[in-house]
């Protein structure tokens, strides 16, 4: 091989975090993203826009073939870097729409398609830039980056995610009685645990890490802990 010729591309490390619902994955990804100077994926994002779109398109929510359409054609742009998390979808900023919890049931339900998840899972793997990505969901570990450097599940008690998730809704003047909160939990752990496409599993080379009664920033610093013992540094910037 003379020198000019090209070596393998270098290989783009991947930090995967995957949990149930409400564990603090995506705050925790974002962090670690920003920490590092790395990009980041916040999967559910994807369903939750096929979710929403599908519904104003007027699909029923078990139309898997329109849905995997919609999977492959929106333009979806999430905002400028890590520390925002701005979506659009086919130019409409649907930021706000997205988080609530109406819309993380549509998505779940989507998300059950494996024909939804075949569609989106290209569209996931084209973010793996240099000098790194954070990606967080159910499968990032499992099934869309199963060579990812560092795999964490993340995990909290549903005492403690539907605590979290009612402070949420409360510092946003929105309603909702704790125990309704805990039920959902639990009915979307059901859902995305027990669905035959992908489901959430914490794979055997997966790190626990339960945050359940620990602040944002120590979950952070752990995670940050255990990249950096895997030879996963910052980007120089
Ligand atoms: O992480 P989230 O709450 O935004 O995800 C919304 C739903 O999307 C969740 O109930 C399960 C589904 N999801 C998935 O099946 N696979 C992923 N990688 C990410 C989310």
């Amino acid at each position: 091989m003379s020198a000019a010729t090209p070596g393998p591309a270098p290989a783009v490390p991947v930090v995967a975090i995957d949990g149930p619902s409400g564990a603090g994955k995506g705050t925790v990804a974002r962090l670690v993203a920003t920490r590092l100077g790395w990009h980041w994926l916040d999967s559910g994002a994807l369903y939750r826009v096929v979710g929403l779109v599908g519904r104003r398109h007027g699909l029923a929510p078990g139309d898997e073939a329109g849905h995997a359409e919609l999977a492959g054609r929106i333009d979806i742009v999430f905002g400028g870097d890590a520390a925002t998390d701005t979506v659009w979808a086919d130019g409409a900023d649907l930021s706000r729409e997205l988080r609530t919890e109406e819309v993380g049931h549509l998505a779940s339900a989507v998300a059950a398609q494996p024909r939804v998840r075949a569609a989106l899972t290209g569209r996931q793997r084209a973010f793996r830039r240099l000098p790194g990505l954070v990606a967080d969901g159910r499968d990032m570990g499992s099934a869309i980056f199963p060579d990812a450097t560092l795999k964490v599940f993340l995990t909290a008690t549903v005492a403690e995610r539907a605590e979290r998730r009612y402070k949420q809704l409360k510092d946003k003047g929105l309603g909702g009685s704790l125990a309704d909160l805990s039920r959902d939990i639990e009915e979307r752990d059901r859902r995305d645990a027990g669905r035959a496409a992908s489901p959430l599993v914490r794979t055997d080379d997966a790190l626990l890490v339960d945050s359940t009664g620990r602040s944002i920033e120590a979950v952070v610093a752990e995670v940050l802990e255990l990249a950096a013992a895997r030879g996963l540094q910052a980007a120089a910037r």
